[in-house]
């Protein structure tokens, strides 16, 4: 029987994940079955289980089941323990018994560092900023302080989450929280994590945010540039959106599952032109 996999999210009609799988099996010749799937709002679990018994073998989870996922999960990595939420789910065994476990991870901060990579950042002794402290910022700040940077500023719209957030991650690196207003540039790399770009804002950001040669990221994408990017290049820095983000983070959720490094670049290149 085909092994079956899915993105679990509620709405999840636009997802794009069974277009990117669908090209990592094309492109890998491993033999899955991958669908979206909307879980009811108030039984994710349910619809986990449901999916199991019907052959699943693993999942993507997306908003707002993150958590949710999290806390139905058997073994945990110690990079989803830190985000305190999973995109990843994978049944699997121990190899030594038929005894079937949850296991949860996430690869969203991987996805992230991977495609920055891809843009030719260098990370180590660079110096970070990243907008926002909800739940995708919790999600990425292990492997970005992992990357070594000089020093990684976390500025929210509500001060105190981004510094409680700094102090959940002090012990991995030089992290500082605070508000906007207490932003001090210049920065090498700029990363928002808000979602603010959704409506069309832009956070309060002070004009000399960039150095020399800076990236802004933004995790958001869509056919054109965010708010958030068309600001940073009327002030000089170099734009990059979130669908690389989005393909590289499916592809190490595939390679958890399947053992196999599918190569996104073509995955990628097929997405943009569809935006
Ligand atoms: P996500 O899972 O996308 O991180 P979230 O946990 O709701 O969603 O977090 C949303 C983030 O975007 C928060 O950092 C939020 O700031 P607050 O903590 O102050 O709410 C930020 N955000 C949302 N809309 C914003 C806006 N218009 N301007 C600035 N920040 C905004």
């Amino acid at each position: 029987m085909t092994d079956r996999y899915c993105v679990f999210g509620h709405p999840v009609g636009h997802s794009k994940s069974p277009a990117i799988h669908a090209a990592f099996a094309d492109q890998t010749g491993e033999a899955i079955d991958y669908t979206a799937i909307e879980a009811p709002l108030d039984d994710f679990a349910g619809a986990w289980r449901a999916f199991i018994a019907a052959g699943g073998r693993g999942a993507n989870v997306t908003v707002p089941f993150k958590e949710e996922a999290f806390r139905l999960c058997e073994v945990l990595s110690p990079r989803a323990l830190r985000a305190g939420a999973v995109n990843t789910l994978i049944l699997g065994g121990n190899g030594q018994s038929n005894d079937l476990k949850v296991y949860g991870d996430t690869t969203d901060g991987v996805g992230l560092v991977r495609d920055l990579e891809r843009h030719g950042v260098t990370l180590a002794g660079a110096r970070l900023l990243v907008l926002g402290a909800g739940g995708a910022v919790r999600g990425v700040l292990e492997p970005l302080l992992a990357a070594a940077p000089a020093s990684l500023v976390v500025a929210n719209r509500t001060a105190e989450k981004a510094e409680a957030l700094a102090a959940d991650f002090a012990d991995l690196g030089e992290i500082r929280g605070g508000g906007f207003d207490a932003i001090s540039g210049p920065f090498d790399v700029v990363i928002n994590g808000t979602s603010a770009s959704l409506a069309g804002d832009l956070p309060p950001l002070p004009d000399d945010l960039f150095a020399d040669g800076a990236t802004a990221y933004d995790m958001m994408y869509g056919a054109e540039p965010t708010v958030f990017l068309q600001w940073a290049a009327e002030r000089g820095a170099r734009g990059v959106d979130g669908l690389g983000m989005l393909v590289e983070q499916a592809a190490e959720s595939f390679f958890l599952w399947r053992h196999r490094r599918p190569d996104t670049d073509p995955v990628l290149e097929a997405l943009r032109r569809a935006l």
